[in-house]
This record gives C-alpha cells, sequence and structure tokens, in this order.
C-alpha cells in the first residue's frame, strides 16, 4: 500500500486548479443508464470511485470511452445488464446509485447491498421505500437488493432525512416513471441539483432541485446529452484549509464560490482571508488563527465532508473549539491520529473538543476513509518534521493528483509506492 510522506512547515504558494467534483459525477455516471445514445461528458475528475463505477456501468453492458483529460463517452443503448455484484458494490457504497435508474429503464435490477463504512451504518432504507412508494417490488435476499416492477407510477415521497443519493436515485427512477413525483425533504446539494440539469438536458422534467421539494414529470425516453462537470467544492475546501494551516497564499481556480458559502464564513471567522479572484478564490492564511465552533448540517450548513479537514485548523488555533458532527455516528476517525501528532482533542457524543497547541509533531499516521485521510495530509503539512500517511488507497477514492498539487505549490510531499 501506498504511502505519503510530507516533510512540514512549508508556506503553500501559487496556484491550483480544483478537479471534478467525484460527488457530481458518480450520479451523472449513473444516469448515462437512462438514456439512449452517446453521453459526452467533460471535466471528468481522474479517481479511483470513477473507476470503481465505469466497471460497475460495464459489468451491466455500458459502452464506455476515455478521451484526453477528463473526456468520457457512455452509450447504454443496448442496455441489457442488471446486476452489481458484491466485489464491485463492496469497494465503493455510491454503486447503489444505479438501483433507481436500471428499474426505470429496465424494470429490474440486482443490487448488492452496500454494507457500513468506517464512517458509519449507512443504511439505504429511504432509496428502498421510496422506490416502493414508485411501484418497484423489493426484496433483499442473500446479500442483495432483488428489485423488479410492471412500470413505476408517480408518487408523492417525503424523505426521513435529505439523503443525497437517496434524492438522486429516486429523482432518476421518477424521471420515467409514468405521471408525477413529488420528493420532499430533498437533499439540496449542488450535485442533486448538476444530476437535475443533466437529466434535463436528456429530455427529463424536473423542477425545484436545489430547494427541498422536487417535482418530477415522468417522459417515456430520455436522450444522451452533453455535461461538464462542475468542480469539487470539498476539494477547493480542502485547499483552502491547506492555505490556512500552512499561512501560505494561493490562489484556487475553477471553485464555485456560491456552493461554498458555509464553509467560506466559517473559515474567514477562523481568520482567513478568502476573496474572489478570476474564476476562483485567492487564500491567504493567516499565524493567528481563531478557534470557531462548527456543526456539520445537510447543504447549505457546513458539510460534514469538510469536518476533518477544518480540525486540522482548529488544531492549531488559539483557544477551544467545538465541532459537533449531526450526519454521521462516526466521522471522528482521525482524532486518534491527529492525537499522535500532539492535538489536543476530546470526544464527547457527536462533539470533539479541540484545545489548540502552538503547533503539531510530524508522525507516522494511517488514513482510515477519505476525509480523514485529507486532514492527515494538511496536519503534515502544518507539522514540525516528517508525517507518514499509509493507506493512502482512502485518499485516492476522492482526490485527483493531491500530492502532485501540494508539491506545486511547494510542499515538501511525495508518494513512496509500495
Ligand atoms: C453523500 O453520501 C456523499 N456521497 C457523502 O460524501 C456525503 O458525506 C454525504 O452525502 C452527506 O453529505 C456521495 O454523494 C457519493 P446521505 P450519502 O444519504 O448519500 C442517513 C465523501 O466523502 N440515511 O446524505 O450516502 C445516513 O445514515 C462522501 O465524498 C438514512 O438514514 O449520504 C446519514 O446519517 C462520504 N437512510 C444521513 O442520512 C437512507 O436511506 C446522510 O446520508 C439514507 C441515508
Amino acid at each position: 500500500m501506498d504511502k505519503i510522506v510530507i516533510h512540514g512547515g512549508e508556506r503553500l504558494v501559487g496556484e491550483v486548479t480544483i478537479s471534478g467534483s467525484k460527488n457530481a459525477t458518480l450520479p451523472i455516471f449513473a444516469s448515462s443508464l437512462l438514456a439512449e445514445g452517446e453521453n459526452r461528458l467533460h471535466g471528468v475528475p481522474d479517481l479511483k470511485d470513477v473507476k470503481t463505477i465505469c466497471e460497475v456501468l460495464k459489468n451491466l453492458r455500458v459502452k464506455i470511452a476515455r478521451g484526453k483529460g477528463g473526456d468520457y463517452l457512455l452509450d447504454s443503448t443496448d442496455l441489457i445488464g442488471h446486476e452489481a455484484p458484491y466485489n464491485l458494490v463492496k469497494t465503493m457504497r455510491a454503486s447503489i446509485l444505479v438501483l433507481g435508474p436500471l428499474v426505470a429503464r429496465t424494470k429490474r435490477a440486482l443490487i448488492s447491498l452496500p454494507g457500513g463504512c468506517a464512517i458509519g451504518a449507512r443504511p439505504i432504507n429511504l432509496h428502498l421505500e421510496g422506490l416502493e412508494k414508485l411501484g418497484a417490488e423489493i426484496q433483499l435476499r442473500h446479500g442483495y437488493i432483488e428489485a423488479k416492477t410492471k412500470g413505476l407510477r408517480g408518487a408523492d415521497i417525503c424523505l426521513d432525512v435529505p439523503t443525497v443519493t437517496g434524492t438522486e436515485n429516486l429523482m432518476m427512477a421518477a424521471a420515467l416513471a409514468k405521471g408525477e413525483t413529488v420528493i420532499e425533504n430533498a437533499a439540496m446539494e449542488p450535485e442533486v441539483v448538476e444530476l437535475a440539469e443533466v437529466l434535463n438536458k436528456m429530455g427529463a422534467n424536473i423542477s425545484g432541485a436545489g430547494s427541498s421539494i422536487i417535482r418530477i414529470k415522468g417522459t417515456r425516453r430520455l436522450m444522451a446529452t452533453e455535461h461538464t462537470i462542475i468542480p469539487d467544492r470539498i476539494e477547493a475546501g480542502t485547499f483552502m484549509v491547506a492555505a490556512g494551516v500552512t499561512n501560505g497564499n494561493i490562489h484556487i481556480r475553477n471553485c464555485d464560490f456560491e456552493h461554498m458559502e458555509a464553509v467560506v464564513n466559517k473559515l474567514r471567522e477562523a481568520g482567513i482571508e478568502i476573496l474572489r479572484e478570476d474564476d476562483g478564490a485567492r487564500v491567504i492564511g493567516n499565524k493567528r488563527i481563531k478557534s470557531v465552533d462548527v456543526k456539520t448540517l445537510p447543504y447549505p450548513g457546513f458539510p460534514t465532508d469538510m469536518q476533518a479537514q477544518i480540525m486540522v485548523l482548529m488544531t492549531i488555533a488559539k483557544g477551544l473549539s467545538v465541532i459537533s458532527e449531526t450526519i454521521f455516528e462516526n466521522r471522528f476517525i482521525h482524532v486518534g491520529e491527529l492525537r499522535r501528532m500532539g492535538a489536543r482533542i476530546k470526544v464527547e457524543g457527536n462533539r470533539a473538543i479541540i484545545n489548540g497547541v502552538k503547533g503539531l509533531s510530524g508522525a507516522p499516521v494511517m488514513a482510515t476513509d477519505l476525509r480523514a485521510s485529507a486532514s492527515l495530509v494538511l496536519a503534515g503539512l502544518a507539522a514540525e518534521g516528517e508525517t507518514e500517511v499509509s493507506r493512502v488507497y482512502h485518499l485516492d477514492r476522492g482526490y485527483d493528483k493531491l500530492e502532485e498539487k501540494l508539491a506545486n505549490l511547494g510542499a515538501h510531499i511525495r508518494r513512496v509506492k509500495a
């Protein structure tokens, strides 16, 4: 397993261009199952999770061609598959995103039940209950979801929690259902809005995406389209924190400011200067980081995917900060590793209380999930001495050439191949 080795203490200076959004790419790739013809996608990030969703789609006989850079062609005209096997789904739970489109297009699906993961149980009950409301018959047998339908029909669905992939799965299924579907308490993330835009370009009739009530008027057929993936707001936020923890000064290209209000406001409160510049942001660190309290919430609140990253900033802030994680039940695994680097953090239930210290010290640490691994890299950038992050395959799932981008900003960072 590869490791990343960092010699901390370097100020990050220069320019970085953010890659396409992982969490927009995955549902948009899954939506290719709904449309006949060639979907032409651009700005797709080079990630392990993108490779995995391609494996899942190829297993369903979707034709996939990769052009230069982030260009992809996906053609499901001759879609005949309906199974997403355990060996693929177990590596990426977001494979569940093929369930809705498969049932809508082929009237059946056999999808391995995604298990839990490091950060929580990650149930999918709302995906399944919503599909049943749309007229699918769901059976759970031998670790698989067996879904079939005589034809999906529009329904009123009210979600207990604003599940992101649940909203996306149901929106895709409803796009080909007969009649109108209303999804209440829908997730409002920018990636949900992006998916609705792609579906409408395919010929769907969706309104309200980005609000908590989404209306979908089913259509008979959808036709392939062309689309460029939005930038990854979590990668952009990660680089903003990188500038903050190294007292750096960086220009982040290709980032959507309006998708990052909660993160930008919180980082400004902590003393980091963030200005609009060209197609992105200018981020200027500060020697005196102030401690701030953070509570993760569904969009437009502070994103849970930025919780581990801002925690690193708080470990070297002046004073006491409290971070409350309200989305996932076990998303503080990075705390133990940060403590090894000298951080003073106490966890009480879903709250982490951080006492800022003068500085962190480099140490060997282990990544446990995608965003925790990013936080350990950030800690290594700030720490005195050498930090070795192991199990960086977690990082490769969701960050496109992270160490290359950081090295270009002046970080002393390298990947050691296993
Ligand atoms: C999406 O996961 C993202 N993944 C996650 O990003 C992100 O952390 C999460 O949304 C929250 O923003 C993708 O978009 C591919 P949820 P998802 O369903 O959809 C509960 C990353 O780092 N819930 O919105 O799986 C669930 O337990 C990843 O890029 C149910 O109870 O998250 C959780 O507490 C990590 N029943 C809450 O909802 C359900 O049927 C939010 O989960 C579904 C969810």
